[in-house]
């Protein structure tokens, strides 16, 4: 099927704008961010418009209807991945999703606030437990397991990366070990686009005991995930890189997962009954809920970027790249990583090649050498 990029411009109101030069823009950092469709924009607004109020908490109509949309966006988010609404957590982004569960984890360590594990949870980390990445992983998946180890006393381990930038498994074996407590890795990394094989990482991890965390952000945009299938027990992803706007994006975690670590934030939102005392905690999932999240555009981001454009705007531009490439006779330039296990070649990084770098109008990740980049 060949992409109608005038059907997909028109979607993007921002795609209509020109840049330095009066230059058409042209946007392929969508790894980073994605902009938002005219369904999207319309939904938050009719939204903000129509029905605005506090979801949860407001015993009104407007509350009512805030409630319904909040909770219709759980549930289709929680189709699109293949999981149960009830393991659907808000968060702002997915670094605060991988905070959640590293802070989350250590509140275990240090004394469980109202609703935390029982006592004994393999997830109590201390001198002599391991936490095990990749060295593909993003900021987001290094720095909060890097400072969980700092303030239990565990041991940081990694994955090495092959020449080809892969994750190198021939260690597996010593890697994952008793001391094993959690396995966090990338489902495609942000770097070479590599997409390690999750289900075998998370089938030794779990033949141990320890907890599989994924950071999906770049895996759920490009592929369809199932999480019961991903070998993950939490998994974590971002709106912002597939159509959302920015400050919605989603933590899935297996229940018995979620219910084995305590909340992190507490506050508005998570509780069931409160007292001067104490407080009692919401399930699982609401409980690690903290605040007003936001609700419609979500569904309306999901509903767009699967039935209408037939595939994310990443696409796009990776289609737009290849067309450009062969047209042109550019070479891409960076690591280009094959992945034939799931039947699709990756682009990684607008690296597409001098030429296309210095296109006008061009807005990627990369920067000319030497200084920061005016072309657009
Ligand atoms: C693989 C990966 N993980 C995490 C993040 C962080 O995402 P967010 O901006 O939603 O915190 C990114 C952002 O580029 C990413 O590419």
């Amino acid at each position: 099927m060949s992409l109608d990029v005038a059907a997909v411009r028109a979607a993007f109101p921002i795609l209509s704008r020109t840049v330095r030069g009066g230059n058409t823009l042209i946007y392929l950092d969508s790894g980073a961010t994605s902009h938002n469709p005219v369904q999207v924009l319309d939904a938050e607004r009719a939204y903000n418009v129509t029905s605005n109020a506090a979801a949860h908490r407001g015993a009104h109509l407007l509350g009512e209807e805030a409630t319904d949309a909040l909770e219709h966006a759980r549930a289709r988010v929680a189709a699109f991945i293949g999981a149960d609404p009830g393991e659907i957590v808000f968060t702002r982004n997915a670094t605060e999703a991988a905070n959640l569960i590293a802070y989350s984890i250590s509140n275990a360590a240090t004394g469980a606030p109202s609703g935390g594990p029982a006592t004994g949870s393999p997830l109590v980390l201390g001198p002599g437990d391991e936490v095990l990445i990749t060295e593909l992983e993003h900021h987001a998946n290094l720095v909060p397991w890097q400072q969980l180890c700092q303030r239990t006393g565990a041991t940081l381990r990694w994955f090495p990366v092959t020449g080809e930038g892969r994750v190198d498994l021939s260690d597996i074996g010593t890697l994952v070990s008793e001391r094993t407590k959690v396995v966090a890795v990338t489902g495609q990394s942000n770097v070479t686009g590599a997409m390690p094989p999750v289900e075998t990482i998370a089938a030794a991890a779990h033949a141990v005991g320890a907890i599989v965390v994924v950071d999906a952000a770049q895996s759920v945009p490009h592929h369809p995930v199932r999480v019961g299938d991903s070998g993950a027990d939490l998994l974590y992803f971002s709106g912002h890189k597939m159509l959302a706007p920015t400050g919605v994006r989603a933590l899935w975690g297996r229940r018995p997962a979620l219910a084995s670590i305590p909340p992190f934030i507490t506050g508005g939102s998570l509780l069931r009954a409160v007292r001067m005392q104490a407080s009692t905690s919401r399930p699982p999932a609401h409980r690690r809920q903290h605040g007003q999240p936001a609700a419609d555009p979500v569904e309306v981001a999901h509903d767009v970027r699967r039935e209408e454009h037939g595939g994310p705007p990443c696409d796009g531009a990776r289609h737009r790249a290849q067309e450009l490439a062969a047209r042109r006779g550019v070479q891409a330039r960076g690591r280009l990583v094959e992945e034939p296990r799931r039947g699709r070649d990756q682009l990684v990084r607008p690296r597409q090649g001098r030429r296309v770098r210095r296109r006008p109008g061009l807005l990627c990740r990369l920067k000319p050498a030497g200084g920061r980049d005016r072309r657009g």
